[in-house]
Formats: C-alpha cells, structure tokens, sequence
C-alpha cells in the first residue's frame, strides 16, 4: 500500500474486532520496524511489552482510562523506558558495537567516554524525559509499520502508570512506562472510521524559509 493511502487509512480504533487476531507474521514486521527504530546515541533505553494473553489484558482493563480498545485489541505493545543510564549499561552497549562492527573496544573509547559525560551531566528527570522521547520515535513507527502492514492501532497514554507496573510487575527504580499500543483490526461498527481527519492545513503547519 502507498504509505500516504496507509497513513489516511490509519485512525485511531476505538473499538477492534475482538473476533480477529493480528498474525504472527504481521506482528514479527511490526516489531521489527521497532526494532529498526532510531534513538539519541543508539542507546534504545526502551524495551517493549508484547502483551497477547487474554488473561494479562484482561487484567490491564482497570488500568486504562479507554478500556474499550483493551477488552477488543488483539496485541498490546508497552513501551517500557529506562530510568537512568549507568556505566554498565553503556558499557553493554560498547561491547555489542564492537561485536557487530568487528571493531576494537579500544577504538570506541572517545565516543563511549562522550557519551558517558553527556549522560552523566543529565540529572535523573532529564534522564526519563530523555528516555520517554526516544519511546515515541518507536511508537511512531510502530504505528506506520502497522498501517503498512493493514493492522490497526490506537496509541493510548490514557492510563494509571502506577497499575501498569504492578500488574506488569516492573521495578519503579528502573524503568517507567512510557506509552503503549493496542493493535488489531477496527470493528465495523466503530463510528471513528468514517470521520474526517482534523490536521492543521498546510499554512498553519509548515513555515518554509
Ligand atoms: C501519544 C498518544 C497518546 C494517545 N492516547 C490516547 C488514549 O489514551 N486514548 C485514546 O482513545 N486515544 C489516544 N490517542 C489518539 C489521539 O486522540 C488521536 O491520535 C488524535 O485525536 C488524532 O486522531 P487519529 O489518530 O484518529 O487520526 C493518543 C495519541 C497519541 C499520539
């Protein structure tokens, strides 16, 4: 599908049809292009939650201010964000370029050392502000990926924070959740398919100089 025809297609679903599940295949594409993701520095300081089992999304509905897309959806996608960077985690990441690359740790140092000192400069707010920005650059391409792929979404950050990490059984001191995505396919009878997009024209959104 022409990405532009994808892109006015995709609505945010507000009512999936809970008789049909996205494939395995369509999910591997999806992900990947989550994968494939850019982020600040390379350090993806994200992971993301596949949620598929009826029982565990079941007992994500009280978490979600819109649990109509949760009791329908037939994958949710919880993207998880790192809280702080460390010395070992960057590190990690150091040893994983240097596998990849076939290049020396050593002829990485003055970039890890950067990297480190920029990070390190970061007070811990910044850190999650930081790390929740690179989230929604894999929320977005989740998002275009699954138009591409004909799957529907709804990105949802209507939710108690707190719930989530309970239920998920995260540990608050490491990581938050940032935003996540329930996927599946619209039901006929969801009203929102058949309104018009509302964007801002042209004039009011692009300046060119
Ligand atoms: C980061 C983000 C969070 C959103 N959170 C919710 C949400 O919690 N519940 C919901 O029904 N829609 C949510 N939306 C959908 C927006 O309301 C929707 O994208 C916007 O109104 C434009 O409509 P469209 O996506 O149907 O074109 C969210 C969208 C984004 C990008």
């Amino acid at each position: 599908m022409n990405y532009l025809d994808a892109l006015n297609k995709r609505y945010s679903v507000k009512k999936f049809d809970p008789k049909k599940a996205v494939s395995s295949d369509a999910l591997y594409h999806i992900l990947e292009a989550a994968r494939l993701s850019a982020s600040s520095l390379g350090l993806q300081p994200y992971r993301l939650i596949i949620v598929q089992s009826p029982e565990m999304k079941e007992k994500l509905i009280p978490a979600f201010y819109n649990p109509s897309q949760i009791s329908t959806c037939s994958h949710l996608i919880v993207i998880v964000s790192k809280n702080n960077i460390g010395n070992e985690y960057i590190g990690n990441y150091f040893s994983h370029i240097s596998e990849t690359r076939e290049v020396p740790l050593e002829s990485l140092n003055p970039f890890r050392d950067s990297i480190s000192k920029h990070i390190q400069h970061l007070d811990p707010k910044e850190v999650m502000i930081w790390a929740d920005k690179q989230s929604y650059i894999v929320l977005g391409n989740l998002m275009f990926a699954a138009a591409l792929e004909n799957v529907d979404t709804c990105p949802m950050e209507g939710f108690k924070q707190d719930l989530i990490e309970e239920i998920l059984g995260l540990n608050p001191e490491k990581e938050k959740v940032s935003v996540t995505l329930a996927l599946g396919f619209r039901a006929e009878d969801d009203a929102f398919q058949t309104m018009k997009k509302v964007r801002k024209p042209d004039d009011k959104l692009f300046k060119f100089l």
